[in-house]
């Protein structure tokens, strides 16, 4: 790109692809910000340096030293370069990232860091201090775009006492997550108690991050239009739907995008036979070729269902284990790959045990194997209770790979349910539930079958999903037409207040 940028803006996140992923917003932080570069977005992604960070990254030259505040210790900014070539600040604080064994937020035994208020914390305030005329950078972002509760107290900083602060934009991944801690951790983080009761984002007499974010933050955006509508209601607000109705007008939804490089059935590394749609059933290679790895019945005849996510409650897991034994009395295998809850994984583990060549569980975070599944499957179970964006249902489509979903989130705004009609128009990609029971699931399985056994329709719904076009170039424009909004906003709030003083 030989275009001078229109804008700039510092994209602070917990996670970022390759260097560090736990889910989705690892890979969000990892596509939008190259998306927002190539139209023209002067976009540095600052990430907290862990050891997974520091190993990867190469060249980090340290361009800044941000001294101890609050009761938060000493950090240094890294300057490197991602993968993409975008360019990396990393936080480096060694007593506060450098924990080996564990991951971003866990420890080796799956449990928080028990200073994970000051790890964010941290995030937060540097994050805000580069967004500000007291950033040591000597590079001013137009904009501050924030990532969860992570960087959830970022919004607030800035409107505390920095010189000059950028706007921020908040993105909500997942209200679920809120970085609730007691308040007696507030004056270690710079925000004394009185602060946190009197401006609201106290949540039941704690401190909220991702309250905060919501409530300075001068703008809000969800990952899928639909879960903007959703957390609105007591339902799926996880307690912060009535804040969020202050703010309605202030927030909206963009449906994330996805990786068509890495995501792509014609050059996946990771599976067997490459194929598109002209050559939809070479598909059948790398379902015999799962079948053999993972010891499932070699049979063509069978719907081969695939799962790949962490296993939680969020995700529907248990719809699918409840409607396991009524699903084996049909033609049908399933593959689950995840980790997340015990309970969980036994139930799955047994169940392979119970039908080895009709079930495979593997337990672990496999790339290769979710590349390899969404290459095999016929078609991918999501059957989620809620769900932000979601990107399985969206490499599922490129993948031929009709997808199973629950009608909640992303998954309504990526996913069009079958229908004779859907299906001449394009429109139908998938199929569609509401009931969040294993009976809704079995009765949509059916359903499945039923199109399954028609090859023709079955094929035609394979090549709707697969001619969908989910690259970032969407979002990435959808957001900046906000930043523009933003930026704009502030500078008619900066010449006002200019005015007003005069
Ligand atoms: P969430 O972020 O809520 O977990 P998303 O659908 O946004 O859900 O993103 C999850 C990403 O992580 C997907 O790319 C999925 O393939 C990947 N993933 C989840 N669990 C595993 C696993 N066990 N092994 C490999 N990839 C996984
Ligand atoms: C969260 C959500 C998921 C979303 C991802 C990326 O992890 O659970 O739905 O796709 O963030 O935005």
């Amino acid at each position: 790109m030989t275009k001078k940028p229109t804008m700039s803006v510092l994209f602070a996140t917990p996670e970022c692809a390759p260097w560090a992923k736990t889910g989705g917003l690892g890979e969000v932080s990892a596509g939008l910000p190259p998306a927002l570069y190539e139209l023209g977005i002067d976009i540095r992604v600052l990430l907290p340096g862990y050891p997974s960070v520091l190993d990867q990254a190469n060249g980090l030259r340290r361009i800044a030293t941000l001294p101890a505040e609050f009761g938060l210790p000493e950090a240094a900014i890294l300057r490197g370069r991602l993968p993409t070539g975008l360019p990396a600040l990393v936080l480096d604080c060694p007593p506060l990232y450098v924990r080996p064994g564990g991951g971003p937020y866990l420890d080796e035994r799956g449990l928080d860091y028990a200073d994970n208020a000051l790890r964010f914390g941290l995030l937060s305030r540097v994050a805000a201090r580069l967004a500000s005329m007291d950033s040591p950078l000597g590079w001013f972002p137009d904009l501050l775009h924030c990532n969860d509760w992570t960087t959830g107290l970022a919004p607030a900083y800035l409107q505390s006492g920095l010189e000059r602060p950028a706007p921020s934009l908040m993105v909500i991944h997942n209200l679920a997550f809120q970085g609730i801690f007691p308040l007696e951790i507030a004056p270690e983080l710079g925000v004394p108690p009185a602060v946190v009761e009197a401006e609201g984002f106290a949540h039941w007499g704690r401190l909220s991050f991702l309250k905060a974010g919501l409530y300075y933050a001068d703008r809000i955006v969800t990952v899928s239009p639909t879960y903007a509508q959703e957390i609105l209601g007591e339902h799926l607000g996880c307690g912060l739907d009535e804040l969020l109705r202050t703010r309605r007008d202030r927030l909206s939804g963009i449906l994330n995008g996805i990786d068509t490089a890495i995501w792509d059935p014609r050059s996946d590394s990771f599976i067997d036979r490459h194929y598109d749609a002209d050559t939809l059933e070479e598909k059948r290679a790398n379902k015999r070729a799962l079948q053999i790895e993972l010891k499932l019945a070699e049979d063509d005849h069978v719907l081969l269902l695939g799962m790949v996510s962490r296993l939680t409650g969020q995700k529907g897991v248990d719809l699918v284990i409840e409607a396991l034994p009524a699903l084996f009395d049909r033609p049908v295998q399933v593959v689950v790959l995840g980790t997340g809850e015990d309970k969980f994984e036994r139930s799955l583990r047994d169940a392979e045990g119970r039908w080895p060549t009709r079930m495979a569980t593997v337990i672990g975070f496999d790339e290769t194997l979710a590349h390899r599944i969404e290459a095999a499957a016929d078609a991918f179970l999501m059957p989620s209770l809620f769900e932000p964006c979601g990107l399985n249902q969206m490499y599922s489509q490129r993948y031929g790979t009709p997808p199973i979903v629950r009608a909640t989130g992303g998954l309504v705004d990526s996913v069009g349910d079958f229908s004779p009609e859907g299906l001449r128009d394009g429109s139908s990609t998938g199929f569609v539930f509401t009931d969040p029971t294993a009976t809704a699931l079995l009765e949509t399985i059916d359903r499945v079958l039923a199109t399954w056994s028609d090859p023709h329709a079955w094929q035609q719904l394979c090549l709707n999903g697969m001619a969908r076009d989910f690259s970032w170039g969407a979002s990435a424009r959808a957001y900046i037409k906000l930043y523009e909004e933003l930026c704009k906003r502030g500078e008619i709030e900066a010449v006002e207040a200019g005015a007003s003083r005069g």
